[in-house]
């Protein structure tokens, strides 16, 4: 377990004094992959050196596994260290030595014997798909296989955490997609708690358990990725939902529509069609589906419809209520023309 108490980190340079962190207290469970999203400057990679103490907080206590990395001494941080794995945008790699050489560099720092560091590289790229790629250097591999590398270097050590500064931002999208899925199976496969921050909602939807999103150095909200996707409480986080959840309607829509436009959230198990059916039965309007979008967060669906009511104001409203009262959430998008 990851318990984050009170971190403050203050850099001072000559000018001025930055607050990257500002009284942070997280927890974070073993076996979890744990998100932190924010935009650039909000202090998430602050805070994530401060996890493996690249960095030392001002204030507040990091306790990982029991053990306060923010008091110890240089051996004992070189023990702690090995049980964390790190893995970054651009990689990391050493240009000038080959995929085998970059893994076992961590492996050699730990002072393993030879046939030992053999074995375990082999198996690391196995694991990450790259065993083909043994003697390649860096600048023969995709993007997508260089952080392979970086993620099979990471795990030399069999580290209890992983620790991930934006890992899939310079990546595409299928790429980033092969490796959330890789990091996915990593997490099950041997039960490596991860830590994964990204300015990207994408990313978060695809692979973590719960989420903090960050701002101004300090965590605004904090929840599993399905109540956040779903209810949303701070701004930011509205428009890093809105950025994968939105359903624009064309402007020609907009504008010649002669209803009433309204958005329907459903959840969970909530059956669409069926409400929207037995409505449309119900009460003197005529409905015409605009948009629609079903998503699955954590396995669960989100759902959201744009439908255009048509008919009397009043059957209009009784129809609304019959949604509202049966979905976890409509509203109107413009009224009547
Ligand atoms: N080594 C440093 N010295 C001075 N200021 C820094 C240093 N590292 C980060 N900062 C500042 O701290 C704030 C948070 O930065 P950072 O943790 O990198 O945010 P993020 O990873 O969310 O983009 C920024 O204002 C940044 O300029
Ligand atoms: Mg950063």
């Amino acid at each position: 377990m990851i318990d984050i108490q009170n971190v403050t980190k203050v850099y001072t340079t000559k000018k001025k004094q930055t607050v990257a962190v500002d009284n942070v207290s997280l927890t974070i469970r073993d076996g979890e992959i744990f998100g932190i999203i924010g935009y650039s400057g909000a202090g998430k990679s602050t805070l994530l050196r401060c996890l493996n103490a690249l960095e030392r907080p001002t204030s507040g206590r990091i306790l990982i596994d029991g053990i306060d990395v923010t008091a110890l001494d240089a051996k004992e941080l070189r023990q702690v260290r090995q049980k964390i794995g790190m893995i970054f945008q651009h990689f990391s790699l050493v240009s000038s030595k080959t995929v085998f050489k970059n893994i076992t560099f961590a492996l050699k720092a730990a002072k393993k014997p030879k046939p030992d560091i053999e074995k375990r590289v082999n198996e690391l790229l196995d694991m990450v798909g790259l065993s083909d790629k043994r003697d390649a250097y860096p600048a023969q591999l995709s993007g997508g296989q260089k952080q392979r590398v970086g993620i099979a270097r990471a795990l030399a050590n069999n580290p209890t955490v992983l620790l991930c500064d934006e890992a899939t931002s310079a990546l595409d999208p299928s790429t980033t997609k092969s490796i959330l899925e890789l990091l996915k199976k990593i997490n099950r496969e041997l039960g490596i708690t991860i830590v994964f921050i990204t300015h990207e909602m994408e990313v978060v939807k695809h692979i973590c358990d719960r989420v903090a999103v960050m701002q101004n150095g300090k965590v605004i909200e904090l929840g599993t990725v399905y109540e956040l996707f779903t209810h949303p409480k701070e701004e930011l986080t509205r428009s890093f939902v809105h950025s994968v959840m939105h359903v624009d309607l064309p402007a020609h829509l907009r504008e010649t529509h002669t209803g009433t436009i309204v958005k329907i959230q459903f959840e969970g198990k909530s059956a669409t069609e069926t409400i929207v059916s037995d409505m449309l039965q119900q009460f003197e309007v005529k409905g015409n589906i605009l948009h629609a979008k079903i998503e699955y967060i954590q396995d669960k669906p989100l759902g959201i419809f744009v439908m255009e009511l048509i008919g009397k104001e009043d059957e209009i409203q009784r129809a609304m209520d019959y949604i509202a009262k049966r979905t976890n959430r409509l509203e109107v998008v413009s009224h009547a023309a």
